[in-house]
């Protein structure tokens, strides 16, 4: 009967997800695990660079729903790694459905700065049309095929009706100012246009209480944190696995074979694979001999993966209101609720509506926010185009011809050969099944010795968390967990549960 010190145990990929896993599996008297990591880094999709002196987040920023449910954020609290503020109980009880109530801007095409108050009414019947998506995920046939069409359509109906006193500039301009806001969601949904999100799928994201906050000493703080508490030696770096061989049947062999790029073959009774979706779509069919089985790969194919970027801005000085927290952009010839371009070449920078202010930054910097095939385009650009583009947005909207960005920094994940976009969405046609089908081990049906050669974690895999930090890493606990209960419910005697060998810290 197999101990857990001989058992054999390789994640792929050191992200969140398979940190979460390791730590548990380590902690809970695991000794042969090791983490095969493609890059020289750590972190993956949570990685902190500067601007200058401020900290610029080239992946994710925020702990969504900062409350006593997220794992995440008791972990930043236990590593002390927040502000006072951000752990206060007032702000742990905020219900936001993470839409922070931020202080906006607004600026016009024309080059005018717009009268927020004025404007207020396009961010009202915005947050009540996404307030009003929720009870749609439990309606039987839905009639909008999207989140996309139903928020148009219905952001169309009810303007015309309680608008309508208002003169007609006005009410063409908060249209325009509801196109800057959906251009927005398809950031917080990795999507090209609203009309790729499925409505019901949409609806089996859960958010938490709590109002988003940040890390201010850097996000990957975080995963400082956690690896100390790991053998030193646990990652190998530039590691990248090119196959997993599973369903090894002679006896004798352990059941998985993990094939690296350098050649080098690995031997494991499991595997934990938690690369990104958006490689795994790439990759799947030189990276599974045997393939994966024919429901597990259509979820694959069938849930979306998208590109969201950001491009940091640092100007001399503010040219924004003191205290503002987001500025919207909003194009005066949008007024048909738009969130994709025509000419992706030409205009790509029109997708890019939104710019959160950067807080505790001795600079003053502007983080645009921008996604989909715009922002794919982007991601192409030589950095003098960029710069050009930019400066050329920023004088358009505030109408002074001299503006001139300090120093600019763009993130590139759609051409990060180990991710390929950002995360995952809800596209049109998902439902709770393929999410299911993502987490589901391999093999899917055999004898308890056989069982559980491969199994998956990361961001794509979570029921409900999905496209978060907090969410990838429950997935590796989950992971972890499933292979404890298993070596528990045979060898519970021989090893107990609560060991702890090999914590070198
Ligand atoms: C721009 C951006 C903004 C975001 N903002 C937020 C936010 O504010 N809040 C939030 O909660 N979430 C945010 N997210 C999402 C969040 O970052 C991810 O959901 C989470 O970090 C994913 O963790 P993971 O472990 O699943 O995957 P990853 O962190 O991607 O880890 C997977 C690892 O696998 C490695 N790998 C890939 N292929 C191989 C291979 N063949 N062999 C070996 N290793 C391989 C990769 O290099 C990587 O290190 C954001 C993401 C992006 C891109
Ligand atoms: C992943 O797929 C891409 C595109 O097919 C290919 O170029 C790359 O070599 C693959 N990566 C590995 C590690 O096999
Ligand atoms: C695994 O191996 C067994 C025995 O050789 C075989 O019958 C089965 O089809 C294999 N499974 C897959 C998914 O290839």
């Amino acid at each position: 009967m197999a101990v857990r010190g001989d058992v054999q145990i390789v994640i792929i990929g050191s992200g969140i997800s398979g940190i979460s896993a390791a730590c548990k599996l380590v902690n809970a008297g695991f000794q042969n695990v090791r983490i095969l990591e493609a890059t020289s880094r750590s972190g993956g999709r949570i990685k902190t660079a500067k601007l200058g002196n401020n900290i610029a987040e080239i992946g994710a920023s925020y702990i969504h729903g900062p409350s006593e449910e997220n794992p995440l954020f008791g972990l930043a609290q236990d590593y002390g790694l927040l502000d006072p503020e951000a752990a206060s109980p007032e702000n742990q009880a905020m219900d936001i459905d993470e839409r922070p109530p931020w202080v906006p801007n607004f600026f016009s095409s024309s080059g005018q700065r717009l009268n927020a108050e004025e404007m207020n009414p396009a961010l009202e019947l915005y947050n009540e049309l996404m307030d009003d998506t929720v009870p749609l995920g439990n309606v039987k046939e839905s009639p909008w095929p999207s989140v996309g069409h139903f928020l148009r359509s219905e952001a169309r109906k009810r303007a015309a009706e309680r608008w309508r006193d208002k003169d007609i500039t006005t009410q063409e301009q908060l249209l325009c100012a509801v196109s800057a806001m959906l251009k927005g969601e398809c950031c917080a949904s990795a999507t090209h246009t609203m009309e790729n999100i499925d409505l019901m799928g949409f609806c089996m994201y859960k958010s938490l209480p709590g109002l988003d906050c940040t890390f201010p000493g850097g996000f990957e703080g975080l995963v400082k944190n956690l690896m100390l508490e790991l053998p030193a030696d646990l990652v190998s770096y530039n590691r990248p696995v090119r196959c997993v061989h599973w369903n090894n049947t002679q006896s004798r062999v352990k059941a998985v074979t993990v094939e690296c790029d350098d050649g080098e073959r690995i031997a494991a009774d499991h595997v934990i694979v938690t690369v990104p979706l958006g490689y795994l779509k790439k990759n799947h069919s030189t990276m599974f001999s045997p393939p994966l089985p024919a429901h597990k790969l259509n979820s694959v194919h069938k849930l979306g993966f998208g590109t969201c970027n950001k491009v940091f801005v640092e100007f001399e000085s503010p040219w924004w209101d003191d205290g503002c927290e987001i500025i919207y952009l909003v194009w005066n010839d949008e007024k048909d609720i738009v969130d994709q371009v025509s000419d992706i070449k030409k205009s790509w920078i029109r997708k890019m509506s939104t710019f959160t202010v950067l807080k505790g930054s001795d600079g003053h910097v502007l983080c645009g926010w921008i996604a989909g095939h715009e922002a794919e385009h982007m991601e192409t650009l030589t950095e003098q185009q960029l710069k050009h583009s930019v400066t050329g947005l920023f004088r358009t909207f505030t109408g002074d011809s001299s503006i001139t960005p300090k120093r600019i920094l763009r993130t590139q994940w759609f051409s990060d050969p180990w991710t390929c976009g950002s995360y995952c969405y809800p596209a049109i046609g998902c439902s709770a099944k393929d999410l299911e089908n993502m987490m589901e081990p391999l093999p899917t049906s055999e004898s308890q010795s056989q069982a559980l050669q491969v199994l998956f974690a990361g961001e794509a895999t979570h029921p409900f968390f999905y496209s978060t930090v907090h969410g990838a890493l429950l997935t590796g606990r989950r992971e972890a967990d499933r292979l404890i209960n298993h070596y528990s419910s045979f060898s519970s005697r021989r090893q107990p549960y609560s060991e702890r060998t090999n914590k070198r810290t």
